[in-house]
């Protein structure tokens, strides 16, 4: 196992640290590899992303990633989106499944859902003008990227409960028309039951009928804010891991930032980051270890050793020291 561990800027210094605190605990032969990128780096040396460091990506499994700054400065070159790009993560994977112990704003618990987001191309394409009085942004939606997400999709509901929901608004959008079209004819060839919701409306029965719900397939930029309003179903960004899967690679980060406003003072949850390290361990099928740092997260849990988003009085470190040990000791 060949990790690449890249902490980031503000809170990812802090998340990162108690994760591997935890994977440390399980004694894998894992080599990891630090890999600085990021804001930082960026106001240091004028790059955020090397061509080396992205050599070293490469070399490497999977990431392990934290957060990272990204300022509204066109010159700057979103790192997240050169990774996705250079290492073709196209599926964006959220589970939204509430954790023992939390409820989230709405109350509920009864529902666990997983939201797959294209990753590389729609809003994202990052072919753009920005002009005196007028900017653009071409939404490319394609056959080949639509296919393979719909594909994904479409095998994790086989894995689960058989159902699909398409997000999209192809009563406006020519481009999800066709996502639309792949996306059904996909399901039918995979016989999973689908269904599709403008994403207007799925935003607002997400919240109010999250049980309805089993796989979401959606494209880039609906997947974003569709995912990060989700969160709020289980108890806030501090708490939600995401994986970015790609043909050879993969890369996992919880879904928040990188928390200026939280950064430095040691309050971050590292709950998000954990469970993306827990999906990490899926993804090279070490079942058996994800599952410990699952019940280990819900020990803390029950025990209130949580930060103050989730009400307690704990820091990051003393939360991933709370994980570690109870991993050690089941
Ligand atoms: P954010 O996710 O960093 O923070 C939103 C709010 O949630 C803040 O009030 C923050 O304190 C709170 N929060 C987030 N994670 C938390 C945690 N683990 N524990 C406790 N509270 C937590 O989003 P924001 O403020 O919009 O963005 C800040 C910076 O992060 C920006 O530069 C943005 O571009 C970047 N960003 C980076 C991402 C990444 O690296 N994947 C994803 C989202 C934003
Ligand atoms: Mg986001």
């Amino acid at each position: 196992m060949k990790i690449a561990v890249v902490e980031g800027d503000g809170i990812g210094k802090e998340v990162i640290p108690a994760a591997i605190e935890v994977l440390d605990v399980l004694a894998l032969p894992v080599e990891k590899v630090p890999v600085e990128l990021g804001y930082a780096k960026w106001e240091k040396t004028g790059s955020a992303i090397t061509d080396d460091d992205l050599a070293v990506l490469k070399e490497c499994d999977c990431i392990l990633f934290g957060a990272i700054t990204t300022p509204s400065d066109p010159t700057y070159k979103s790192v997240l989106l050169t990774i996705r790009k250079e290492l073709d993560m196209y599926a964006n994977i959220r589970p939204i499944k509430p954790i023992n112990g939390i409820v989230g704003v709405t109350g509920r618990s009864d529902f666990n859902l997983v939201i797959v987001r294209e990753n590389t191309e729609g809003m994202y394409s990052g072919i753009e003008e920005l002009h005196e009085d007028v900017a653009y942004t071409k939404r490319v939606i394609t056959r080949k990227g639509s296919a393979r997400i719909a594909d994904y999709a479409c095998k994790l509901a086989k894995s689960r409960q058989h159902r699909l929901e398409i997000a999209h608004k192809s009563n406006v959008l020519k481009s999800d028309r066709l996502f639309l079209d792949v996306c059904r004819q996909t399901a039918s060839s995979y016989h999973i039951d689908h269904h599709d919701t403008l994403v207007d409306s799925m935003a607002y029965n997400l919240i109010v009928h999250p049980n309805r719900y089993d796989v979401v397939v959606t494209t880039n930029l609906f997947g974003d804010i569709l995912s990060d309003m989700a969160a709020a179903l289980v108890g806030g960004l501090g708490l939600v891991p995401s994986a970015n899967i790609g043909k050879g690679h993969a890369f996992f980060e919880p879904v928040h930032g990188s928390a200026p406003d939280i950064a430095g003072k040691g309050i971050a949850n590292p709950i998000a980051a954990i469970l993306s390290l827990k999906m990490m361990l899926e993804w090279y099928e070490l079942n058996h270890q994800a599952k410990l740092v699952q019940d280990a997260i819900e020990f803390a849990i029950n025990q209130n050793i949580v930060t103050p988003d989730l009400g307690g009085i704990s820091t990051t470190r003393e939360v991933g020291n709370t994980i570690a040990e109870r991993v050690k000791q089941l």
